[in-house]
């Protein structure tokens, strides 16, 4: 067994409420043990024991947070769209209509520079800060390319998810139910072994209510776990029916109506506000007070995608909350953590408490009040995940 302590850290924030009834669960002068990987105890440094380990470090005047959980990314394609994102920038709208060009240049590279783009983000998500992260398909869109998508999503994370149902593709323009029929027959029987979670895109030009439901019906019944992205583009039935089959989050919902609002608070639905999606789409922030004061439960994500969103970097998106989505510096952190834990529905990441993994940043700051307030300055000093500093 290996044990390391690390001491002296002038703000730890576990998230664990137990320790000072705050969402954060901070500790002032706080100290963590991991052993082989999970964090064995947490406390004040004043109360620590200090016999017994391999290690000691002492966090000097390095805030310690939660690593981020990014809850749902797409980072399996090839290509990109900036060309497109220009445009948008010169007034253009985001349609989503962009997503078959993605598909088109996903469908014509080869496995090993898929694998390799997608490793990419991967490490460039590891390296800022996020330590747990889902994946989806959705640029491949016949069984073959949705299989070698989560083939890749699989192999860097157990969080994968099967998004056949992402947009209709080009060949099945005119044959729309006969693609419902292919995602919930032999493309999932390819996906499924790959993935943990189905996501459909219920909105304005990709799949309708019925159409979502039957898809992640079809999915749950293979034991897949259901998530939606919901309400990105207009008002609809898509939080409903993700509250109704009981998803882990219901992303986007950009656009919420009170009754939606009512419907995700007495539910275990999280719903993950994308702040990059606004941001790069140039629309209209949601507000996360409205959600807030309802009392339902928020994650943020990256939604990392070149379309939409073309960033991992979870500290971007707290800054963009704060700013944007009038989130606290509190809130946000929580969000881009315990949030984004509990939009996986995991206990075990986004906190630290013992038991948990051992995943946890230093920051090159005394407070997390940075994060949003030094945007776009590179503040994660160390990142730290199975108890193992990876940068
Ligand atoms: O989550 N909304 C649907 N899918 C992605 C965007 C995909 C794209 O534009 O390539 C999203 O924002
Ligand atoms: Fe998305």
């Amino acid at each position: 067994m290996t044990s390391i302590l690390i001491e002296k850290i002038p703000l730890l924030v576990t998230n664990d409420p137990a320790q000072d009834g705050s969402a954060l669960g901070i500790i002032h002068d706080g100290a963590i043990v991991v052993e082989d990987g999970v964090i064995a105890w947490v406390g004040s440094s004043s109360v620590a024991s200090y016999d017994g380990h391999d290690q000691i470090i002492s966090a000097a005047n390095r805030c310690v947070i939660p690593g981020f959980v990014d809850s749902h990314t797409h980072l399996v394609f090839a290509g990109d769209r900036a060309q497109e994102f220009s445009a948008r920038m010169s007034g253009e709208k985001y349609t989503a209509g962009g997503i078959a060009a993605t598909v088109a240049a996903t469908r014509l590279a080869t496995n090993t520079n898929l694998g390799k783009s997608a490793l990419n983000l991967y490490n460039e998500a590891l390296n800022s800060g996020t330590t747990t992260i889902e994946i989806k398909s959705g640029y491949g869109l016949t069984v073959v390319d949705e299989k070698r998508s989560l083939e890749i999503a699989r192999a860097l994370t157990p969080e994968s998810t099967f998004l056949g149902a992402h947009v209709v593709p080009v060949e099945y323009r005119n044959d729309v139910a006969g693609y419902v029929d292919l995602v919930c027959g032999e493309m999932l029987d390819a996906a499924a072994p790959f993935a943990k979670w189905i996501d459909v895109f219920c909105d304005r030009g990709a799949f309708t209510p019925d159409q979502t439901r039957k898809i992640l019906t079809f999915g749950i019944s293979r034991g897949l776990l259901p998530r939606l992205h919901a309400n990105q583009l207009e008002e609809g039935a898509g939080i409903a029916i993700g509250v109704e089959l009981d998803c882990a989050s219901v992303d986007h919902v950009t656009y919420a109506s009170d009754a939606d609002l009512a419907l995700l608070a007495n539910s275990n639905t999280v719903a993950t506000l994308l702040p990059g999606a606004e941001f790069s789409t140039r629309s209209k922030y949601p507000d996360a007070r409205r959600f807030l004061e309802a009392g339902i439960t928020l994650a943020i994500a990256s939604d990392c995608n070149p379309g939409s969103s073309y960033s991992t970097n979870m500290s971007f998106m707290i800054a963009v909350a704060v700013r944007d989505m009038h989130f606290s510096p509190e809130q946000a952190l929580w969000s881009a953590t315990r949030g984004g834990g509990l939009a996986l529905r995991r206990d075990d990441v986004g906190l630290l408490k013992p038991g948990a993994k051992a995943n946890f940043l230093f920051l090159k700051s005394s407070t997390y009040i940075h994060l949003a307030y030094r945007p776009g300055v590179q503040l994660i000093d160390e990142v730290w995940r199975n108890g193992i500093r990876i940068q």
